[in-house]
């Protein structure tokens, strides 16, 4: 891969012009958790400490083109100072004079936030203009926002056709941890995938298939499966419209030497609410009347088992009861054991795995919702794409 890191490159008194994935959850104008902002804070630092003027532009949530103070970065700028022991200044625009001026003041190892790009409809548009006028902004691009590399828009795509453009540190981190759990993983390599439905998951199951020699299904789609194989689930939440998809990626599993590991125990209860009666049951005696809510004790363990054959492990499921849980706490002691790679991400996998305080002992976890999803369907994201092609670099 051909991507420019912005490591060697000169910048002091120059004015490196960084895309950041701040787009954090806010209540009110209080960050409810700081994980996006956290990861950035080693990137605005070295390049602090290398005496960079740091004009830093994000999106923060789908305005829609339109100014809207409910989405502004504003809390994000003091949420950013925190973190960073430094000051940030703001600009309430971020292009024109007001972004201008403010750049104009910023002296070496100075930060700058700009307001959110998607105030203009410049930017989802991925437009030249807007992308011109954004550049005036810096004198070198670097792009440290994995998370939205799926996104062609004006300060992830055409904005590397207007200045020198590199990666940041932790945008090569996210390549090289996905990298090193896809494309040249220690094997045997396993995959868990969960999520409601099989049908928003087609393009992940297809592309892992192939590649892994264990791929585990978890969440509520696994259900899907379990009626594809002619098991009554009774209320659980089932695609029946998705039985072909999921008869169809077990051939592909079988065609592939891929093991393919669903439940073979279920927890179950009548309702889906905290403290609602609940009972194990094989998968073959889910009662007419019930809904499955987790994987029962038996699967649990053999999924343990499974992990504790493989080297690397991918994870694309939120934890969700106590059969997750538990082997999400499994991964990370494996992890710590020196004896598993564990890379997770995708929708909001990171946050869950955060709240349920088993992320920590992760090798990685991605903070990428979208483009996590979209790389493990094999896809191009248009934001490295547009780092790998551009020819607008300068010598290290
Ligand atoms: C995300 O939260 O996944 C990224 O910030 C991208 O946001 P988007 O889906 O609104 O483009």
């Amino acid at each position: 891969m051909s991507i420019r890191s912005i490591e060697n490159i000169e910048v002091k008194s120059r004015l490196v012009l960084v895309r950041a994935d701040l787009n954090v959850p806010l209540d009110g104008r209080k960050v409810t958790d700081t994980t996006r902002i956290d990861r950035f804070v080693p990137t605005a630092k070295a390049l602090i400490a290398r005496g960079a003027r740091v004009v830093i532009m994000s999106h923060l949530g789908r305005p829609g083109g339109e100014v809207n103070p409910a989405f502004s970065l504003q809390p994000v700028a003091a949420a950013l100072s925190v973190a960073l022991g430094a000051d940030v200044a703001f600009a309430s625009d971020c292009v024109g004079q007001t972004a201008e001026i403010a750049v104009d003041k910023l002296g070496d190892g100075d930060v700058l936030l700009l307001e959110n790009l998607r105030f203009h409809k410049g930017e989802t548009d991925n437009s030249e203009t807007f992308a011109t006028r954004l550049s005036v902004l810096g004198d070198l691009y670097v792009n440290d926002a994995f998370s939205t590399a799926h996104r062609a828009h004006a300060s992830t795509h055409a904005i590397t056709r207007k200045l020198p453009s590199y990666a940041g540190p932790s945008l090569m981190a996210e390549i090289n941890a996905l990298s090193a759990a896809l494309t040249t993983p220690e094997k045997p390599v396993a995959a868990l995938v969960g999520g409601a439905k099989v049908s928003s998951k087609i393009g992940v199951l297809e592309f892992l298939v192939p590649k892994m020699d264990k791929l585990i299904i978890g969440g509520g789609m696994a259900n899907t499966f379990l009626a594809a194989l002619g098991y009554s689930v009774g209320k659980s939440l089932c695609e029946m419209d998705a039985l072909d998809t999921a008869r169809g990626i077990m051939d592909a599993a079988r065609a592939n030497n891929c093991e393919l590991i669903l439940p073979v125990d279920v927890v179950v209860a009548k309702e889906f609410s905290a403290g609602a009666e609940n009972q194990v049951v094989a998968i073959d005696a889910i009662p007419d009347d019930a809904m499955a809510l987790d994987v029962g004790p038996q699967s649990e363990a053999a999924i343990i088992a499974a992990l504790s054959e493989c080297k690397t492990l991918l994870w694309n499921v939120e934890p969700f009861g106590h059969g997750t849980f538990a082997v999400a706490k499994a991964a990370a002691d494996l992890t710590v054991a020196g004896k598993l790679i564990t890379v997770a991400g995708g929708g909001d996998t990171a946050a869950a795995l955060n709240a349920a305080g088993a992320s920590e002992n992760f090798t990685y976890l991605s903070t990428a919702g979208g483009a996590f999803l979209e790389w493990l369907e094999g896809r191009e994201l248009p934001g490295i794409a547009a780092l790998e092609n551009q020819s607008n670099t300068e010598a290290a």
